[in-house]
Parts: C-alpha cells; structure tokens; sequence
C-alpha cells in the first residue's frame, strides 16, 4: 500500500485503535462506512464509502494484503458496496478516485462499469509513487426498468 496511500507511513497501532474508535460513530452518521475484507476469518482488506462534495454522491476506496490480490477480491468487494449504497435512497453516484499510475485500482471501476469523468492535478500530499494526476470515475444509480401496462 506503500506507494498509495500516504496515511501508511504513519500507520501504528495507535493510528489504528484510533481509526477503529472512530468508526462506529461515522457509520452511525453515515459519514463513513468501513467494511472489513476477509477470508477463512482472517482480515485480508477493507473497503470503504464516505460522503462526497455532494449529499447525492458518495466516494469509495479499497485495499488488499499483497497475498489477497489478483483474484478479483477486490473487484467483488467494490461491487458489493455499490448494490449496497444504491440501496440507499439518498445515492444518486458513486465515485472512485486513483491517482493515474495506479493501474490495478483503474482496473476497478474499469470491470465494474464506472466511467471515467475527471482527470485533474491534485493538490499535495500527493501518493507516493503517484504522478500527481487524480482520475475520477463514476457511476450513476441504474434506472429501474419500465414496466407495468402500457398507455392504450
Ligand atoms: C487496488 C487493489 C485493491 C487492487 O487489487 P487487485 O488484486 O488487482 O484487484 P482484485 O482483487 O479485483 O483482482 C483483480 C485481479 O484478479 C484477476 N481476477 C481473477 N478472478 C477475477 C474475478 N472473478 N473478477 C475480477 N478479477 C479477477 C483479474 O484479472 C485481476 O488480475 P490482473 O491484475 O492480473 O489482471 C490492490 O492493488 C491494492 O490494495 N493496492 C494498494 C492500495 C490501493 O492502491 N488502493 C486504491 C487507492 S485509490
């Protein structure tokens, strides 16, 4: 995660009590839904959504061990998360926001059907291995089907 995400560098067990404490009153405000990611019972990832600029849309992020990658966990999870939050009355998006060298983070929103609607140059702490450009995807809540009789 190193080269991704620049909260890593400051990671201890501290940071992470800390995060954990924190989270049960964001979910409860909606604010942040942190799920963890695991198999056989042991933690391999997490994903998370969190409010975006706007009421209507919300942002989301994932991570894995490097031993849990490369067999769509990840892809599976996101997917999980949007059928959750468009369960949600309020969500009219979801966003997915990489720095542009983060091939295997694109490839997410990618499978899953988001497009991509921004290419911007963030503002520092940039990623570490990043080059500075945020792409941002997005994926509009589904139109339900019409159904029922048709008009005579
Ligand atoms: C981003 C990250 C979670 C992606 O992990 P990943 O393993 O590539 O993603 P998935 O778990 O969806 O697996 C996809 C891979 O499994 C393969 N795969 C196998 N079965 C699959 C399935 N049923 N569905 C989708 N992909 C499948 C895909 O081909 C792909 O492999 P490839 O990269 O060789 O083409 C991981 O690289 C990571 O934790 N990075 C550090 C943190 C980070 O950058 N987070 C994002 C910040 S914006």
């Amino acid at each position: 995660m190193r080269p991704w995400e620049s909260w890593v560098a400051r990671h201890s067990a501290k940071s992470t009590r800390e995060f954990l404490a924190a989270s049960e009153s964001k979910w409860a405000s909606g604010d942040v839904y942190n799920y963890a990611i695991a198999k056989d019972g042991s933690l391999i990832g997490m994903c998370q959504t969190y409010r975006g600029a706007e009421p209507q849309g919300r942002r989301m992020g994932y991570w894995l061990h490097p031993a849990a990658t490369g067999q769509g966990i990840a892809t599976r999870a996101t997917a999980a998360m949007v059928t959750e939050m468009f369960t949600l009355p309020d969500v009219e998006y979801l966003e997915i926001t990489h720095d542009l060298s983060n091939a295997s983070s694109a490839a997410i929103p990618r499978r899953l059907g988001f497009t991509e609607v921004l290419r911007d140059r963030g503002t520092p702490p940039a990623v570490p291995s990043g080059s500075g450009i945020a792409v941002v995807w997005r994926l509009n809540r589904p139109t339900p089907p019409i159904n029922g009789t048709p008009c005579p």
